[in-house]
C-alpha cells in the first residue's frame, strides 16, 4: 500500500526536511497535493518533488475535501495546527504534524476530542530521537553500559532566531502565533530526548530566562534544569541571541560510564539558523557519538554513520507507515506530545514564577495514540 500525502504548509522545514524525507521513501509514500496560500512556496515544494501530477491548493480545506489523500503532513505555523488537525479529522485524513503538537494543553484536549470523534490517525514529528547516533546512545544506555544515568548536559547557543520561509513574516517573534520563543520552537525537543537520554521522567522543572531580547514578545534564552524520578538531573541551556555562537555540549554520565555527541561548529550553526546552508551531515568531521566505559578507561566511537539531519524523519515517517500499516498507533502520538508540553508548559510557569514546578505524571488518556 502507497500512502496518497498532502502537505499543509510549504515552508522551510517541508523543503529542506520532509520533502528528501519522503523522497527517499516513494515505495511507500507518494505526495499528491499541497495547500499553501504562497504560491511561490508550493512551486518550490512541487519543483524539488518533481512531479507534474500535484494538485495544488490556497486554503488547505479544499485539499482535504478532495478525497485525493489518505493524510496529510502539517507543516504550518504553531498556532494554525490545532485548527488545521481538527478539520483533517472532520474529513476522515489521518493527521502527521510537525512539533509542537499544539502551543497549550488546552489545544491538546481540542486534538484528542477530534481524533476520538473521527477515528483518524496521528502521528507527531519528534524526529531527533531517531537519529542513527541519538539512537545508538539510547540503546547504549538501555543496555546499561553507563550505568544509571544520572546527569545529562545539553548545551547550545547560536545568533540568530531559526529563519523560516513564510512570505506573510516571521511569525515565529510572535507569542501568540509560535506560543512561546526559544522553549516551544528548539528546547521541545530536548524534552523528550531528556527523558529518553535519563530513563526516568521529569518529577520538576526549574527555568529562567533572559538575554538582550527578554523585553520583547518571546525569550531569546533559556536555562533550564530537570529533577527526574530516579534522582538525576538534565541542565539545558539554549540562546539565539549569543552573536559568535558557543561551545556546543551534550553528554549523558551514568555511574559506570558516559556518552557524548560532537557538536556542529558554532559558525556553521549560524549560518543554518540563518537559512544560508544545511547543517552538516552527521558523521562528517568526527565520530558523532562516543562512549566512555569505566572498565575500558578510554572513548571509543560508538557508531559513524554519516547521516543528513532529517534521517530522523525519514525513519520515524517509516516506521509511522509500517504501524499503520499494521493497524497499530504510530510510534509517537498523542500521548507523547501531550507529555512534552506538559513539561514545555512547566518550564514557562517556572520561568514566570521564579520557582520550580512539579511536573505531574501524565494522566492516562482514553483517547487514541
Ligand atoms: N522537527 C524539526 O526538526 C523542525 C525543524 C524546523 C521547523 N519545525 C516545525 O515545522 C513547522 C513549520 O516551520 P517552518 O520553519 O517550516 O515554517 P515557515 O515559516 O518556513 O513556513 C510556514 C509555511 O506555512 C505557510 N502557511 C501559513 N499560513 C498558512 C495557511 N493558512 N495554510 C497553508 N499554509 C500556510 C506559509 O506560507 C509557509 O510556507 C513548525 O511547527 C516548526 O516548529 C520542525
Amino acid at each position: 500500500v502507497t500512502f496518497k500525502l498532502g502537505i499543509v504548509g510549504c515552508g522551510r522545514v517541508v523543503e529542506e526536511g520532509h520533502v528528501p524525507a519522503l523522497l527517499a521513501l516513494a515505495q511507500q509514500a507518494t505526495v499528491v497535493a499541497l495547500a499553501d496560500p504562497g504560491a511561490a512556496r508550493r512551486t518550490a515544494v512541487r519543483e524539488l518533488l518533481g512531479s507534474d501530477e500535484i494538485v495544488e491548493h490556497d486554503d488547505w480545506r479544499d485539499l482535504l475535501a478532495s478525497g485525493d489523500v489518505d493524510a496529510v503532513v502539517i507543516g504550518l505555523p504553531h498556532h494554525l495546527h490545532v485548527r488545521a488537525i481538527s478539520d483533517a479529522a472532520s474529513a476522515g485524513v489521518d493527521v502527521i504534524c510537525e512539533k509542537p503538537l499544539v502551543n497549550t494543553l488546552a489545544e491538546a484536549d481540542a486534538v484528542e476530542r477530534a481524533l476520538a470523534a473521527s477515528d483518524v490517525r496521528l502521528a507527531v514529528m519528534h524526529n531527533w530521537a531517531f537519529n542513527a547516533d541519538q539512537q545508538a546512545a539510547i540503546d547504549a544506555i538501555a543496555a546499561g553500559r553507563i550505568g544509571e544515568p544520572f546527569l545529562v548536559r545539553n548545551e547550545m547557543v547560536w545568533g540568530v532566531p531559526y529563519a523560516g520561509r513564510d512570505p506573510s513574516g516571521d511569525w515565529r517573534l510572535h507569542a501568540a502565533q509560535a506560543g512561546g520563543g526559544i522553549v516551544i520552537t528548539n528546547a521541545y525537543h530536548q524534552a523528550y530526548l531528556a527523558e529518553l537520554e535519563m530513563g526516568s521522567p521529569v518529577v520538576r522543572v526549574h527555568a529562567s530566562f533572559g538575554g538582550p531580547e527578554a523585553a520583547d514578545e518571546v525569550e531569546s534564552t533559556a536555562v533550564i534544569t530537570f529533577e527526574h524520578r530516579n534522582g538525576g538531573t538534565t541542565a539545558i541551556q539554549r540562546s539565539w541571541a549569543s552573536v559568535g555562537g558557543g561551545v556546543g555540549v551534550h553528554e549523558i554520565h551514568g555511574a559506570a560510564g558516559s556518552i557524548r555527541f560532537h557538536q556542529a561548529d558554532p559558525a556553521a550553526l549560524n549560518r543554518m539558523f540563518r537559512g544560508e546552508a544545511a547543517l552538516p551531515a552527521t558523521g562528517e568531521q568526527r565520530p558523532t557519538v562516543e562512549l566512555y566505559e569505566r572498565a575500558r578507561d578510554a572513548w571509543a566511537a560508538l557508531a559513524v554513520p554519516s547521516r543528513p539531519w532529517w534521517e530522523g524523519m525519514r525513519v520515524l515517517y517509516e516506521r509511522t507507515f509500517e504501524a499503520w500499516r499494521r493497524d497499530e498507533p504510530a510510534p509517537v502520538g498523542i500521548e507523547q506530545a501531550r507529555r512534552v508540553l506538559q513539561i514545555v508548559q512547566a518550564i514557562y510557569d517556572s520561568a514566570r514564577r521564579g520557582t520550580s514546578v512539579e511536573v505531574a505524571e501524565l494522566a492516562s488518556s482514553g483517547g487514541s495514540g
